[in-house]
């Protein structure tokens, strides 16, 4: 059987009691440095870098061949491990107090130059990166990212099977029932005009796992969603996806704890506080102004409407009458914001759907309020007494609908607090939001849609409301928040036909429509479906998180670009006609 060399080592594990050893590397070339006489050639694998040293006094065949080396070449090198001089010692490096003494040499394949560096810190952009991704994999922080995704299934099924959940796989191939996002399809070609659809998660499927009695589901499972894309979503992403049966809120929300207290020990060394803190959505909104908030710095939200319901400043007074809301912010010791960045502001702010921003400079000399014309000085008194501002402090108001004017403000605080650095690095601080509400009114649509998905169960003091005022009732639901990112979310369901048809109806699903789509389900409903509820979590978001990486891009293998596209082998494409033909489809 023709084979090179076998390797006796890896790049990353020589140590200085390897010395006087012979040993045997393979690896790509990661640089080369021609000290007139002497070569040294870093090699690398995943495990490390390791340095060989060519000098034509080993050998002048292995020499002349290791000058012809350039960066990426794949090669084979066999020698012995020598301590390096003491002034050549690299600390930085695992293997940085020996060399190797390259006697032998093979090259096993070249490499064109490549397009970029295989660097940490490279200046080149996404595009290039994506469609080069077998590079840009080459690259430490990627293996990084790749390595602790790995170790992050391995603990996520041991701590669920420890838990007696048992991991089942659901179908890629299922029925198109689009809640929320686009389907993805598929076309069948056995039956001429039916479709298949990508799921945008198993939700369905982990329900009906529970009917059948198998208690405790868990699978790390692709979902897909054909929605547009932001830096930490993708058309295709993957959950760690779970549905327990006679379960209530806390026992879901206890093992989730579990298992993300054990997730961020046993992949990134980070010790969780449990349980987490939970929060109301209303609370959340009128505090943070998001339904993600990030509790890791203060700068809450102050509420002033109480104060300025009969102000002459018609803007609030009026907003209020018309059931709006005056709230605001205030930013220590940015007092000294000036009349040009106060106008950035209100752009910004005006740019997020406000009709404009009342901003409160507390000075050392005087007060100075961009709405002194409007507001009496007692109103602009008692509003820096209730936002607490002290000498220096810059207050911010936004008045108008409630739901509008918290998310703007909540915008804003997170923009005010990057750009001035308010939010401490290295701290994990995991929020549960629970008490959403059932249902939002589509104002497009013209009917009520569910906040989480329609399988979500009422809160059981709330189901008399689902007949008058359906926007007041809460939903047995709970998300899980990491830093002001949405890394999970669940709930309890609904388990009886009867509660079940009452949801879709409530949703504008016709009785016809809901056996279309959802019968299957009604129909598994009536033969003993167990009380059930469950979790999905975000695991690229996660895994985003723990990297500390900008985008989940950087944590999946081979992701889509903002626009769905893949560059490396440039999906989606046309097909051939045939392909079309078999499959009953003409493009129009
Ligand atoms: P949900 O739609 O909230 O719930 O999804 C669960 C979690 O998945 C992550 N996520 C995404 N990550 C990357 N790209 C996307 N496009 C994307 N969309 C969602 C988020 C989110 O919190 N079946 C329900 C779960 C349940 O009720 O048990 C579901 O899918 O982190």
């Amino acid at each position: 059987m023709e084979r090179f060399r076998t390797r006796t080592h890896t790049c990353g594990e020589l140590r200085k009691t390897h010395c006087g050893q012979t040993v045997t590397l393979v690896g790509w070339v990661d640089t080369t440095r021609d000290h007139g006489g002497v070569l040294f050639v870093d090699l690398r694998d995943r495990y490390g870098k390791t340095q060989v040293v060519f000098s034509p006094q080993h050998s002048s065949e292995t020499y002349e061949l290791a000058k012809t080396l350039r960066s990426e070449y794949v090669i084979v090198v066999t020698g012995e491990v020598i301590p390096r001089p003491a002034d050549m010692i690299n600390p930085a490096i695992a293997t940085g107090e020996i060399e190797i003494n390259g006697k032998y040499l093979e090259i096993l394949n070249k490499s064109d130059t490549p397009p970029f560096p295989i660097e940490d810190t490279i200046n080149v952009s996404e595009d290039v990166r994506l469609k080069y991704r077998y590079l840009d994999l080459r690259r430490s922080t990627m293996q990084k990212n790749i390595f602790l995704r790995h170790k992050a299934y391995q603990v996520t099924r041991k701590y669920f099977d420890s838990k007696q959940f048992l991991e089942i796989e659901t179908p890629i191939l299922m029925k198109s029932t689009p809640e929320g996002a686009r389907d993805f399809l598929v076309p069948s070609r056995l039956h001429k005009g039916k479709f298949y659809a990508l799921p945008q998660s198993p939700q369905t499927y982990k329900q009906i796992l529970m009917v059948s009695g198998f208690e405790r589901y868990f699978q790390i499972v692709k979902c897909f969603r054909d929605e547009d894309l932001r830096a930490d979503r993708q058309p295709e992403f993957t959950q760690v996806d779970l549905e327990m049966s006679f379960v209530a809120e806390d026992d879901v929300i206890s093992v989730s704890e579990g298992f993300l207290k054990t997730l961020f020990k046993d992949t990134i060394g980070v010790e969780l506080e449990t349980p987490f803190p939970r929060i109301t959505y209303t609370e959340a909104m009128e505090r943070y102004g998001s339904d993600k908030p990030d509790i890791r710095f203060d700068a809450t939200i102050i509420h002033f409407t109480d104060l300025l319901a009969q102000s002459n400043f018609k803007v609030f007074s009026d907003t209020i009458k018309r059931g709006g809301i005056v709230a605001g912010l205030t930013f220590n010791g940015l007092g000294n914001y000036t009349r040009n960045q106060l106008d950035g502001l209100t752009n910004y702010v005006k740019s997020l759907g406000a009709g404009g921003l009342v901003y409160i400079k507390v000075l050392q000399e005087k007060i100075e309020c961009s709405a002194e014309k409007f507001l009496s000085q007692v109103e602009i008194q008692t509003i820096v007494k209730r936002s607490k501002a002290q000498i220096g402090d810059l207050v911010l108001l936004v008045s108008g609908p409630w739901q509008k004017t918290l998310t703007i403000l909540g915008t804003l605080r997170i923009e005010m607090a990057n750009r001035h650095n308010l939010i401490p690095d290295n701290i994990w601080k995991f929020v549960w939001v629970v008490d959403f509400p059932l249902l939002e009114y589509d104002a497009d649509e013209q009917r009520y849609i569910a906040v989480h998905h329609p399988f979500t169960a009422p809160k059981s003091d709330d189901i008399p409301l689902l007949e008058n005022d359906p926007l007041k009732v809460r939903a047995r639901a709970y998300d899980i928040v990491l830093n002001g990112n949405e890394i999970g979310g669940g709930s309890i369901r609904i388990h009886t036909p009867e509660l079940q048809t009452k949801m879709f109806t409530l949703l504008g699903i016709s009785e016809q429509e809901a056996r279309t789509k959802f019968g299957f389900l009604l129909e598994a409903f009536k033969y003993g479906a167990p009380p059930h509820g469950g979790i999905a979590f975000g695991m690229d978001r996660i895994l985003m998180l723990m990297t500390k990486s900008k985008s989940i891009r950087d944590v999946i293998a081979f992701p889509k670009t903002a626009s769905g596209l893949s560059l490396m082998d440039d999906a989606p494409s046309t097909v051939e006609l045939k392909q079309l033909q078999e499959l009953h489809i003409r493009i129009v």
